[in-house]
């Protein structure tokens, strides 16, 4: 059945309120095209994106040549196959999804490892030397922050939720999420900047659960530095390298505290002394990953064309959706309900909550857990449907009213939550 223009238009502007208007909205909404790229089970509603995206099968046939690189070219394969040029060449791809200019992004470590490269290299930039991170951060950019005081002699300070804004009137260096983990709040990026610019302090900035699902314009913004991962919304697979985001007018008055062979200036000439390669390759450790660096170049390829806006604007809607479907629990949620301050996911509140992501599991609609009671649930919209939020929710509502979820077999505790 083809929808004259009107019902389209009404459609897209409006959350569906049947199966039938969720299935019909899938049909004319932009991104469906892209659902295409990934390889999914076909009865699987996977809510969990925003933690570990599914691989797309570019992801699998980039895999697929590096390893043919490998056996066939070995050791030749870092010049013939540009190997060597990977975390870079990688980075450049991801530069676009942030709003970033090519050669400001290299692919590298991981996020905790480059939160502590950066927030080392950024404590000279500052007017004083105090590291601050919010309560509620990712407790990983709260640990990295006190070690690196510890053996640094500067200051830490854990500051109140939101309270990183003020903090930056006092000096230091600012770890922050542009997305909160938990609640999906988006902080202001522009306005913190600004915040650091007067005070005489500096940021970095955590974009593990913005970047791939926000329209994030890290130069308007006046970002100088960032890093996030790779695993979640751009789909580089487990453990995927992380990338790191510094500004090319300060990249070179910048020291990573971790000087490696690979991020010197000539890498192979084995000099004794240590001399930083020009911009952010200073900020290369060692030997990278390659096989894990193919996978995830595969894998950017499905943001090929595809506007960062509709990403987000679609985010926003399934999220929206969601909330909508599941409001007669009345489950509370600390994630912003609407408007545009809510990243890709969800997080709402049950004292089961362990137990109702299991069952939600065995009903084939992965999503994931948070301590102590935080079911966190994710909308990637390249692969996710208005519909597949529509039937999710009718299986959460099956679980609950039936009070499967109390079956013991649901309570065991998992190692990976
Ligand atoms: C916001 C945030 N920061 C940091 C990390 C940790 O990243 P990594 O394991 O790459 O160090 C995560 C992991 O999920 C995260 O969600």
């Amino acid at each position: 059945m083809t929808m004259s223009a009107s019902d389209s238009a009404a459609l897209a502007g409006r959350l569906p309120q049947s199966l039938a208007e969720a299935e019909a909205l899938d049909q004319i909404e932009p991104l469906q095209r892209v659902r295409s790229a990934f390889d999914l089970p076909p009865d699987l509603i996977y809510l969990d994106g925003h933690s570990l995206g599914p691989p797309p099968a570019a992801a699998r046939a980039r895999l697929g040549e590096a390893m043919t690189a490998w056996e066939r070219g070995l050791i030749r394969s870092w010049n013939d196959a540009g190997w060597i040029d990977l975390p870079t060449r990688v980075g450049d791809r991801i530069a676009r999804l942030l709003g970033a200019r090519e050669g400001e992004v290299l692919v590298c470590d991981s996020v905790s490892v480059n939160l502590f490269k950066l927030a080392a290299a950024a404590l000279p930039l500052a007017r004083t030397r105090v590291i601050h991170v919010e309560e509620g951060e990712f407790p990983t950019d709260a640990y990295i922050a006190a070690g690196l005081a510890e053996i640094t002699g500067a200051g830490y300070e854990q500051v109140a939720p939101e309270a990183g804004l003020d903090a930056l009137s006092r000096g230091g260096v600012l770890i922050k999420s542009v997305v909160n983990y938990r609640t999906a709040a988006i902080a202001d990026i522009a306005q913190h900047e600004a915040a650091a610019a007067a005070g005489g302090s500096a940021i970095v900035w955590d974009l593990s659960h913005a970047a791939g699902v926000l329209a994030l314009d890290l130069t308007a913004a006046g970002v100088r530095l960032a890093t996030g991962c790779t695993y979640k919304y751009l789909n580089g697979g487990p453990g995927a390298p992380a990338y790191l985001f510094v500004r090319s007018d300060i990249a070179d008055r910048l020291s990573s505290p971790i000087r490696g062979w690979f991020g010197h200036a000539a890498p192979f000439a084995f000099d004794r002394a240590y001399a930083p390669a020009p911009g952010v390759a200073r900020f290369a450790a060692g030997t990278p990953g390659i096989l894990s660096l193919a996978t995830l170049e595969g894998a950017l390829d499905v943001f090929d064309g595809v506007d960062m806006q509709q990403v987000e604007h679609k985010a926003r809607r399934l999220g929206d959706l969601w909330l909508a479907c599941t409001a007669h629990l009345g489950w509370p949620t600390a994630s912003p309900t609407g408007g545009n301050q809510r990243g890709g996911h969800v997080t709402q509140h049950h004292r089961d909550g362990y137990a109702i992501i299991q069952a939600l599991i065995a009903a084939g609609v992965i999503g994931d857990f948070r301590a102590p009671d935080g079911m966190r649930f994710g909308f990637a919209p390249l692969h996710l449907r208005y519909a597949d939020i529509w039937r999710a929710a009718g299986r959460l509502s099956v679980i609950i009213d039936s009070g499967a979820y109390r079956d013991p077999r649901y309570s065991k505790p998992a190692r990976v939550t």
